[in-house]
């Protein structure tokens, strides 16, 4: 007998009526404010600003992104959906680049509109609601199997009475339409035993300092952050039982795009024989792209490096006025550092060729 999923207290969006609701990730842990998009640009300016983000999430945002954008189209001009919904998929796609559930999510709409041309602008908009539903709701499941197939595979493989499991940037309820998928699998083994959960600040957006401690602690969790640069050594001093994190895109060979200072976790991981676990939906497959070095990694703004945002508003500067700097916001794990890649439909051992061709062969989860 199973037992029950762990529950959230974090909404991060709704949707209702074209209007489209966000929690405004910019201002935690200090504000719980709601950001109201009403049309794709406005959507798009929220993505690109990170107000909110997260690889499965952005999939659900830039649908729902859509859906404003028609609703708001087909109430003044019907005859204009198509290219509306044409040129709002193209601003949506161009914002953020390495995460490819985005995109993917943009496709299975553009599908919609493109087997609904001719009908009623108010049927056409209905069935790209439904649509923006159903992918939220398969992500929602996949992050329930992820959790379970994910905490089964480590519980198997660690064995102390309180494991200590390390994990970086978010990927929780913050960051997918669910509880999260490496955020997920600890929120599992959270609710089964005894569990220590680090988390790394994630330098310079603070994912881990101001989300990942934010949402574990508004379920009740305890969580100890971690500067990034003290991982390594704290895992090979034997204090770190297993690393998993999230991705944003996966190769067909298993190289893993995620947040950066991912890399060298996976790298301090394998030196010290500690478990390093990739988990993400389906959704996060690429197999299109044969390996890690076709993936587009994005590079933000170096402004973002050297000034910390105040809760008040405005920033303060963390290095002298003319140094310059350099934010390449993902880095490229080898598929040979990743010990397993746990999806809604199994898990993935190496050689992850051979083990995501065979879950992808596989079909739906049973
Ligand atoms: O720049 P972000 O915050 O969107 O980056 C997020 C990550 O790197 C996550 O690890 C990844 O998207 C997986 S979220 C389930």
């Amino acid at each position: 007998v199973e037992t029950s999923l762990p529950s959230t207290a974090v909404v991060a969006y709704s949707y209702e009526g074209g209007v489209l609701r966000l929690l405004d990730q910019r201002l935690l842990p200090h504000e719980e404010t709601i950001l109201e998009c009403t049309s794709a640009l406005e959507t798009a300016e929220a993505i690109r600003t990170l107000a909110v983000r997260g690889a499965p999430l952005l999939g659900v945002v830039a649908a729902y992104g859509l859906c404003v954008e028609a609703r708001r189209v087909a109430a003044r001009s019907a005859g204009d959906l198509d290219v509306a919904l044409q040129v709002a998929a193209e601003r949506l796609a161009s914002t953020r680049p390495t995460a490819v559930n985005l995109s993917a999510a943009l496709d299975r709409m553009r599908h919609v509109a493109l087997a609904t041309a001719g009908g009623g602008a108010e049927e056409r908009v209905r069935l790209l609601e439904a649509e923006a539903a159903r992918i939220a709701e398969e992500d929602r499941a996949a992050c329930g199997r992820i959790g379970r197939l994910g905490a089964a595979w480590l519980r198997e493989r660690i064995r102390v009475p309180k494991p200590t499991v390390l994990t970086h940037c978010n990927t929780g309820a913050l960051a997918t339409a669910g509880i999260g998928t490496a955020l997920g699998i600890l929120r599992v083994l959270a609710a089964e035993g005894p569990l220590a959960i680090l988390a790394d600040e994630t330098r310079p957006f603070l994912q881990g300092a101001r989300l990942t401690a934010w949402e574990l602690l508004k379920d009740g969790l305890a969580v100890t952050l971690l500067p990034d640069v003290a991982a390594a050594s704290l895992i090979a001093r034997g204090r770190v039982h297993a690393v998993v994190v999230g991705a944003d895109r996966i190769a067909a060979n298993g190289d893993v795009a995620n947040k950066v200072g991912t890399y060298p976790l996976a790298l301090a991981a394998h030196a010290h024989g500690v478990p390093f676990v990739v988990a993400a939906p389906l959704t996060t497959l690429d197999p299109w792209m044969p390996d890690g070095a076709a993936v587009p990694i994005e590079e933000r703004d170096g402004a973002e490096v050297l000034r910390l945002p105040l809760s008040g508003g405005g920033h303060t500067a963390l290095a002298p006025a003319g140094a310059s700097a350099l934010y390449p916001a993902f880095d490229v794990t080898p598929s040979a550092l990743v010990n397993a890649i746990v999806t809604e439909r199994g898990i993935s051992e190496a050689p992850h060729a051979e083990g995501l061709a065979r879950l992808l062969a596989a079909g739906a989860p049973r």
